[in-house]
């Protein structure tokens, strides 16, 4: 990627314009108004890039008020630190967006696969309403081209990103969405004293703490039937445990509770899974009696 200079036609070599404009162009030009500039190239390091924020369209940067960790700034460069987790359908990373001697931030970087075999396993069910307006990539995604792939992980991407926004604007905790481009979402990393946070599944709670995660979820999982909407995999591997918070995570097949035919199907899975865990560790909590609250908050 390359900055855009002020003026500067993006698309052209800034080296190659310079030189355009030293010998073609200099004649007749007013003296104080030519200046040397120095092209600002990759960062050095493999690994790095310039701060994304600025290249990707407004709507593609998280919802506001933004929190004020987002690093916003043009000088910004993003570390790439390493990767966290290596997942089905995406990849997700660390990534440190920072000015050098400056503020920083590091996020999770997820990355959704295009080349492998990936989505296509997830029900059709789930994307039962999706309107694909260029019908050449309606045709890849049946075909499962490899194109269909590319715009399939672009698809699942942006639904997540579009998810991320409701829940956080529905006040549900999920992580902040920073931005997207193209297949990668930029969100808040979570993580309890700089390690990231284990899935609710690999914890051991003590009573009171239990059911204090419980509370969470069902307040959670209330204002989101009351938007509407249902987590559609919401189970103990996308949940994060952040000390006494819960995050909830991995949302890009979010249904529709009125939109989708199967949604409160989706709705009622949701609900067993969460319970399912929950009494194991010995909370006595009922699905059936979940899903009618959530049902009753919803229509
Ligand atoms: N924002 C985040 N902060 C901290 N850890 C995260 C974050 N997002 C994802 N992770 C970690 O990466 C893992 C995979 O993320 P996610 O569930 O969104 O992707 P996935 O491709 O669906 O993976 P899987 O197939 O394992 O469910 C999570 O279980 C979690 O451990
Ligand atoms: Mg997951």
């Amino acid at each position: 990627m390359m900055h855009d200079f002020a003026g500067a036609d993006s698309d052209a070599d800034p080296a190659t314009q310079h030189r355009t404009t030293d010998v073609d162009r200099l004649d007749g030009i007013d003296e104080s108004f030519v200046f040397d500039f120095e092209a600002l190239d990759e960062p050095d390091d493999e690994g790095q890039r310039w701060s994304t924020w600025l290249s990707v369209e407004p709507l593609c940067r998280g919802p506001e008020p933004r929190p004020d960790w987002v690093v916003t700034s043009q000088a910004a460069v993003d570390t790439e630190l390493g990767i966290l987790k290596t997942g089905k359908e995406a990849e997700v990373f660390l990534v440190e967006r920072g000015v050098p001697g400056g503020e920083s931030v590091v996020m999770a970087a997820k990355r959704y696969k295009s080349r492998e075999h990936t989505s296509f396993h997830r029900s059709g069910a789930y994307t039962e309403g999706w309107s694909t307006k260029r019908s050449r990539d309606a045709r890849a995604v049946k075909a499962k081209s490899s194109f269909g792939r590319e715009v399939a992980s672009g698809q699942w991407a942006n639904s997540e990103w579009t998810a991320l926004k409701r829940f956080w604007e529905a006040g549900v905790p999920v992580p902040y969405p920073v931005q997207i481009d193209g297949t990668e979402i930029l969100m808040e990393f979570i993580s309890v004293d700089g390690e990231p946070a284990p899935r609710l599944a690999q914890t051991r709670p003590a009573a009171d703490l239990l059911e204090h995660w419980f509370e969470q979820l069902r307040s959670a999982m209330g204002a989101l039937a009351r938007d509407g909407v249902a987590h559609g995999d919401l189970s103990p591997y996308n949940i994060l445990a952040a000390g006494e918070r819960l995050v909830i995570i991995d949302l890009p097949q979010a249904v529709d509770l009125a939109g989708n035919v199967q949604g409160t199907d989706f709705l009622m899975r949701d609900c067993t899974n969460v319970c399912t865990w929950f009494r194991r560790k010995g909370l006595a909590v009922d699905e059936h009696e979940l899903f009618g609250e959530l049902l009753a908050q919803a229509f």
